[in-house]
């Protein structure tokens, strides 16, 4: 096999966030800047000759043309084989659910989720392990480390592989084989969730879902799954070809970006009951019921509540996690079952240690994420099928659910606040100001509202005692209100403000309050605290979600 080295020069920027390498298509696409980050993947690994590789993406612009490049790149670094996902399609919980079930070495995601894709806009690229979840901070610094001092790359000169037909080929010794994105996946999701009850329901004439796939990643497997295997009516799936550029839109699952699926569940003409929908790599999740929709943090703490109904967990829950800013609704879950609860840092590789030690089920973010133990990645359509599940044997509408949740469990009223593209150099000022205050405010009041602690969230992983620092600036109040301030590490263009509002409401006639008017007063808060409008500009947020 000949392999062929290109001289190459570092790169600065090429420091994986919160998900992997995220950067403009057109950053991307310089020459030797996709294979001088590939290539520092394939460096810091060990023992990989001869093993399988997984890729795979969500179908974005350029996902085709760095298909080819790794598959080169892959057979120079001694793979033995590379599954890759029809026309070079996979979602990010199907790339980790075929990691596990095909036992391989580790898998390569090409996907910048939620953000909008096509040639002025995102791509991003992901290592994720043997486990099937996102490499650790260890191994993506190591990574960035690598970038920095590169001097060539390696591949094997092949003709491009035609993704379209399914079954092997070579490049030099190594075996490219194209797998059906859908089936390991599909056979996963079988073996949790009682599809018996959810075809009995879907078959119901007064039920009736639709799922917006967005033109990402999950149009196939919605058709395959939903409409094929479980009989919902063709239509059941709207958007659902994957497109580069997802059709000018924003393939993120919230109420703005999925505004069409909202109001179609609030036209009482549609006949709608259940609407769903999933991001750009289909693993964050948003689920509407009529004119009624499920916030994630709730969404979480349902799925928790409600886990005696689903036969994969119905022996019982080890222990649920979520991210620090997702709302507390779903502690009061675990500390009712008895079952520890476990805060994480922001971004879905922290649960891993966590899932892999046998210590949490279920975890989720408020950022629509929510998954469990069957892969290392959040699922979008499982927590589709949990909640037809869910509906399946209660005979309530999602309304009626969340309702009677907050009715036993009182309500954490929550809301998270965007600033979006805010200079850098401001975002680190707000920052640095804020820290600097943080001793001083445990005691303040702010119109009646008593400061208990204020810190910046440091995480000492349980399982592997690795630290995490600086991982959100949270102020505690007395009454259990949070106002949590983090930057997001997703973002491609400046700097991305986080403000998370939380406020825990017992009493079941004070639940009807409209969200941000409850929340006003821990806004009033963050301003104050943390001057947003003075130093930034910005009086008001981008996103309310
Ligand atoms: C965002 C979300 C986070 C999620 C990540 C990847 O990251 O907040 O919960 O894990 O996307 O989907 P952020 O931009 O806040 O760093
Ligand atoms: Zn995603």
């Amino acid at each position: 096999m000949k392999i062929t080295t290109v001289g190459t020069t570092p790169f600065s920027g090429q420091k994986p966030g919160t998900s992997g390498l995220r950067k403009k298509v057109r950053v991307f696409t310089q020459p030797g800047y996709l294979e001088n980050f590939v290539q520092s993947i394939f460096d810091q690994l060990e023992g990989q000759q001869g093993k399988t590789l997984v890729l795979g993406g969500d179908g974005r612009y350029f996902n085709d043309v760095a298909i080819q490049i790794i598959l080169r790149m892959a057979a120079a670094a001694g793979f033995g084989r590379v599954l890759v996902g029809r026309q070079g399609i996979l979602s990010t919980p199907a790339a980790s659910a075929v990691i596990r079930k095909q036992r391989a070495f580790g898998g390569i995601i090409l996907s910048a989720s939620h953000n909008p894709g096509g040639p002025d806009d995102d791509f991003g690229i992901k290592y994720n392990l043997g486990n099937g979840g996102p490499a650790n901070e260890t191994f993506t610094d190591a990574v960035f480390k690598r970038t920095q001092e590169i001097s060539a790359y390696h591949l094997v000169e092949a003709a491009d592989i035609d993704l379209g037909r399914l079954g092997e080929t070579r490049i030099g010794e190594m075996i490219v084989c194209v797998i059906d994105p859908v089936a390991d996946y599909l056979e996963l999701l079988e073996s949790l969730f009682d599809f018996a009850a959810i075809k009995k329901l879907l078959a119901r004439p007064d039920f009736r879902m639709r799922f917006d796939a967005m033109h990402a990643v999950n149009g196939p497997y919605g058709h395959a799954i939903l409409e094929q295997r479980l009989g919902a009516p063709l239509g059941t799936v709207v958007n659902g070809t994957p497109l580069p550029d997802f059709g000018g839109g924003h393939p993120d699952p919230n109420p703005v970006y999925a505004a069409e699926l909202v109001s179609a569940l609030a036209d009482p003409t549609s006949g709608l009951s259940f609407g769903a929908a999933s991001d750009g790599d289909g693993d964050r999740n948003m689920i509407v019921g009529r004119n009624f929709i499920v916030s994630p943090s709730d969404s979480l703490a349902v799925i928790a509540a409600n886990y005696k109904l689903i036969p994969a967990y119905a022996k019982g829950l080890a222990g649920v996690a979520r991210s620090m800013p997702t709302s507390c609704a779903v502690d009061r879950v675990a500390a009712e079952l008895g079952i520890p609860c476990y805060e994480t840092p922001t971004g879905w590789k922290y649960f891993g240690t966590l899932l892999d030690a046998g210590m949490a089920t279920l975890c989720g973010e408020e950022s629509a994420g929510t998954g469990s133990n069957h892969v290392r990645e959040k699922d979008g359509l499982w927590a589709i099928l949990y909640w037809l599940n869910i509906l399946a044997v209660r005979n309530e509408s999602v309304e009626q659910i969340v309702r009677e949740h907050w009715r036993h469990f009182g309500r954490n009223v929550y809301s998270r606040h965007d600033y979006e593209g805010i200079a850098s150099d401001l975002a680190a000022t707000l920052f640095a100001e804020l820290r600097q205050k943080l001793p001083t405010l445990p005691g303040t009041t702010f119109d009646g509202l008593r400061v208990k602690a204020a810190d910046d969230f440091c995480y000492i992983d349980p399982v592997d005692g690795s630290r995490s620092e600086q991982q959100g600036v949270r102020i505690l109040l007395d009454d259990g209100s949070r106002v949590v301030f983090r930057l997001s590490g997703t973002g491609t263009e400046g700097a991305t403000l986080r403000v998370y509002l939380e406020r825990y409401v017992a009493d079941p006639a004070r639940h009807e309050v409209p969200l941000q008017q409850a929340l006003a007063p821990l806004v009033a808060i963050a301003e104050q605290v943390a001057r947003i409008a003075a130093i930034t500009g910005r009086n008001v947020p981008d996103v309310m979600s």
